[in-house]
């Protein structure tokens, strides 16, 4: 009989320099690379100690297995030579898909992929409750993000939906402020391959986010993945 345990497909931005696969319904998975857990209960880790990846949030793991996951990203550099001729692979620069956005900057967005839909708490995601209580279904949407060394990705406080980046490739910032304006930082979260940062949001009523004015800065050149939770 077909098993439907470990079923995988590429993610949409997957390519010759980056190695993205999401596995459903997984059971004893080895897996090499930055896993994402893509799924609102934590999943453990084989080992001598079997220890967890909380939900949204991400590690990686080095040839080695994921016990049970509902849902997971795996993610991978493969390639790094023109590592950022991602413009030539079919990524668009965000100006092309937000207007306004600030012409000089080098920030170019992947295909964007609906990975499925999930039951979540939306304040037990931004943790401003310990469990979930009130299950509300969400689209799972992943895309991932290009920069080269020390890009300003803009300073913005709206999203109709829950975000989180994980960072895939150098190393980068989520930076807080007060005011649109640089210079009113407030908190710096350093990304480093493997991470993903707590949510820097909370929950305004239904459906509705308010996000702290953010950004994503790169150091180094920089791959980060995100994830979003889009109401249904
Ligand atoms: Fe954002």
């Amino acid at each position: 009989m077909p098993s439907n345990r470990n079923v995988s497909r590429d993610l949409a931005f997957a390519d010759n320099h980056l190695y993205a696969k999401l596995f459903t319904d997984v059971e004893l998975l080895e897996v090499d690379g930055i896993v994402v857990n893509l799924s609102p209960r934590a999943i453990h880790v084989e080992g001598d100690v079997r220890t967890a990846i909380q939900p949204w949030r991400s590690t990686i793991i080095h040839g080695n297995r994921v016990v049970e996951a509902e849902r997971i990203a795996v993610l991978r550099i493969t390639d790094l030579e023109n590592l950022g001729g991602v413009m030539f692979r079919g990524w668009d620069w965000f100006g092309d898909v937000f207007d306004g956005f600030p012409r000089q900057t080098p920030l170019y967005l992947a295909p964007v992929d609906n990975v499925g839909r999930t039951e979540e708490d939306p304040l037990a995601f931004t943790m401003e409750r310990e469990s979930r209580e009130q299950l509300q279904p969400f689209d799972i949407v992943v895309k991932c993000w290009w920069s080269p060394n020390e890009t300003d990705c803009l300073i913005h406080n709206e999203h109709s939906f829950l975000e989180l980046h994980t960072q895939v490739h150098g190393t980068g910032r989520l930076q807080k402020f007060r005011e649109p304006d640089a210079s009113t930082l407030y908190e710096d979260v350093i990304m480093a391959p493997g991470f993903t940062h707590e949510p820097f949001c909370t929950v305004a009523g239904e459906n509705e986010f308010t996000y702290a004015w953010h950004r994503y800065y790169t150091v180094t050149e920089s791959i980060w993945f995100v994830t979003e939770l889009h109401p249904v």
